[in-house]
């Protein structure tokens, strides 16, 4: 018996969604129309799909669009700010995400500083922005492209811009990040930060916003790669006394799930999402098994991931990596391709389509960690209870 207990509330669900950064968005806009529609109904459908309702767009830094890249607005430091209305894709994405189907919570997020702002001279590979502390503003130091000036207030306004540029094309942007993974140096967009280098950038960002008629758009930080980094980094945050500019504390799994091993982040009363997962540590490639050894590209530890990042890690949202990948847009005899759904698709598809955004967490009269059904319940802000039982027997 499941005793569902109402008058115990916890945090309020944002909701669950997915990301079509690194030209991934390409495998949707290539398609032919009616197989586009049966997608964008896998992902959005609230009655036939999985009724995602957060979008996760990569802001662009890079050169141009190749590879894992994503071209920058305004790649070079005298060039102009040109919006090309595409995004790597992402544009449309969103706006079937928002004209079709009313999704309203879109978060932008900048991976990196375009390469003419930071001290290794490019977008990848790390390096940090100029002008944060610690970072590139000793003049007479010629190991590194700042030569003394910083870019933290250009960073700031160039994020404000593209913000800007998705709303002037009618999509609703409710939050913006500014970082990725900033423990990691890779041969994509990647910028290293500490919390106190990230607290600098929120100073500049929370008056660009404003500057530019959006203080409305709430500030995401730090997309850590792993709790622990998270924890670290919003300590130090707190410390920087930039806390009250933030409105989000977002993290990525991987190294790390949030319900361990450090518990909920019950120092701040923010509420956390996290902003990407997926399997990819194992390099196993997506399955369709629901259940055969237990690794982590099956349904039921996806299924076992989320429920134990709400109950246990507290998160308001749960963001998946990539929403639809790979593919030609035909086969050669003109055919409609197939496409296969991963069994981590039908796991986050079960919390997405009931617990709808708003929804509140409520009490169960069960410990969850005993025993093999994991149990959580939620109140729609319809009254709606939604009971989410994961038998992980
Ligand atoms: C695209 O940008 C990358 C740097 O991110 C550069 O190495 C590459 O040569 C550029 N490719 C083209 C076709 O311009
Ligand atoms: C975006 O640009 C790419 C590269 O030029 C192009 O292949 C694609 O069709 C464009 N997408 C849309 C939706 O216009
Ligand atoms: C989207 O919102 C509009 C206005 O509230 C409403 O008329 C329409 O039915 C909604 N569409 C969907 C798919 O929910
Ligand atoms: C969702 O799917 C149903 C059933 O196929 C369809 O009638 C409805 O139009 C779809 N909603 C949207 C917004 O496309
Ligand atoms: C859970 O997160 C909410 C914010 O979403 C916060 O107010 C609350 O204090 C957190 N609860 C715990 C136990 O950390
Ligand atoms: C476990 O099963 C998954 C598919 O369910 C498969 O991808 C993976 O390779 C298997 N691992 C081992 C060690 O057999």
């Amino acid at each position: 018996t499941i005793t569902i207990d109402a008058i115990t509330t916890h945090q309020t669900i944002s909701g669950f969604g997915f990301s079509e950064a690194f030209q991934r968005a390409h495998a949707l806009t290539n398609l032919p129309p009616p197989l586009q529609t049966q997608l964008l109904d896998l992902l959005f459908n609230t009655t036939t799909g999985a009724g995602f309702s957060i979008l996760r767009i990569g802001l662009g830094s890079s050169p141009n669009s190749t590879l894992d890249h994503m071209n920058s607005p305004q790649p070079t430091a005298d060039g102009p700010f040109a919006f090309d209305h595409n995004d790597s894709g992402q544009l449309w994405v969103a706006r079937q995400a928002h004209e079709r189907y009313n999704i309203t919570t879109f978060y932008a997020d900048a991976w990196s500083a375009p390469g003419y702002m930071k001290t290794n001279g490019r977008d990848d590979m790390g390096g940090w922005l100029c002008g944060v502390r610690g970072a590139g503003q000793d003049p007479s130091d010629t190991n590194n492209n700042c030569q003394g000036a910083s870019w933290v207030q250009s960073y700031a306004e160039y994020l404000a811009r593209y913000v800007l540029a998705y709303i002037d094309a009618g999509i609703p942007i409710s939050y913006v990040g500014f970082l990725n993974e900033p423990n990691l140096v890779k041969p994509y967009a990647t910028m290293l930060a500490d919390g106190y280098q990230a607290a600098d950038i929120i100073a500049a960002l929370y008056v660009a916003l404003g500057g530019i008629g959006l203080p409305h758009v709430g500030i995401a930080c730090c997309e850590a790669q792993g709790w622990s980094y998270a924890r670290e980094m919003l300590a130090e945050l707190e410390d920087a006394g930039a806390v009250d500019g933030l409105s989000l504390m977002t993290t990525h799994a991987y190294k790390g799930e949030p319900a361990a091993p450090d518990g909920p982040l019950g120092v701040t009363s923010m509420p956390v999402w996290i902003t990407e997962n997926s399997p990819i540590m194992q390099r196993l490639g997506m399955t369709e098994t629901w259940y055969g050894n237990g690794s982590e590209n099956e349904g039921l530890a996806w299924a076992v991931n989320i429920h134990e990042a709400i109950v246990r890690g507290n998160v308001s949202a749960y963001v998946y990596w990539i929403g639809t990948s790979g593919g030609s847009a035909t086969t050669g005899d003109g055919a409609l391709p197939a496409y296969t759904i991963g069994a981590t698709y039908w796991a986050s598809a079960q919390f997405s389509r009931f617990i709808r955004p708003g929804a509140k967490r409520i009490g169960v009269g069960q410990d969850w960690m005993e025993g093999s059904v994991l149990v959580s319940a939620y109140e729609n802000k319809d009254g709606s209870v939604v009971v989410q039982a994961v038998n992980n027997g």
